[in-house]
């Protein structure tokens, strides 16, 4: 089973309801929000009372992935103001066990993201406490980036990491992921597919949405 978790990175912020409303309406189920702090990446986004206002506005499966240098102080509070799903960088968590426990407790999902150069062998101790992970397909910090081709056989591994040990652990993918590949990632196991400009840089965002469910049903 596949979700599309469309990337409000490349909606109008003026117009964020009108966004939301419009990718659900296409069949979305997720939606992705990126947290940003301009130190960990060379971006600045948004942050908590934007989270809170959209956990006002929908009752899609609000997904944040926090591109922050010190996830661990933060990641419960972003739970508490409303999403669903928390992914924190392994780069950056010296604590990760904590953080994910702590996400967990707080009764959301809990998610490591890792970058394109960080090796899968650093998620072996973290695998069983989380929920999801988050693989990169791009270096984050923007929207509207290529795919790195040779996350594709990342994410195969990574599968298959996770299918050997039996674990519970579903895959997203984020990062340069539209229509020309979705299909592709699904038949290499993501199951969560994050698409922000694929999406959002089409006037009709639902339909966009739609036709990425059709080309990655052909894999299913
Ligand atoms: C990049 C973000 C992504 C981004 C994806 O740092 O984590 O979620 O919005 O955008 P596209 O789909 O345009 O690559
Ligand atoms: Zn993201």
């Amino acid at each position: 089973m596949f979700e599309i978790a469309p990337s409000i990175l490349s909606a109008d912020f003026t117009r964020l309801a009108e966004a939301i409303e419009s990718v659900k309406a296409g069949g979305a189920t997720v939606l992705h929000v990126d947290v940003m702090d301009g130190h960990f990446v060379p971006n600045i986004t948004i942050g908590l009372p934007v989270v809170k206002s959209i956990r006002r506005s929908t009752d899609m499966i609000i997904d944040t992935h926090l591109m922050i240098t010190e996830p661990g102080r933060y990641a419960v509070e972003f739970v508490e103001a409303g999403a669903d799903m928390v992914s924190v960088h392994v780069e950056v968590d010296h604590h990760l066990q904590r953080t994910l426990t702590a996400i967990r407790d707080a009764g959301a999902k809990a998610g490591v993201a890792i970058n394109p150069a960080t090796p899968l062998e650093t998620l072996t101790e973290a695998l069983p406490y989380a929920d999801f992970i988050l693989l990169m397909s791009v270096n984050p910090g923007f929207g509207g980036q290529k795919f790195v081709p040779t996350m594709l056989d990342k994410l195969r591994r990574l599968r298959r990491m996770i299918d050997d040990r039996g674990l519970d652990v579903r895959i997203e993918i984020d990062g340069g992921v539209g229509i020309n590949n979705i299909a592709e990632v699904v038949a290499a196991g993501a199951e969560i597919i994050v698409a922000g400009s694929a999406v959002y840089g089409r006037e009709d965002a639902a339909g966009a949405v739609r036709e990425l469910m059709e080309r990655a049903a052909v894999w299913v």
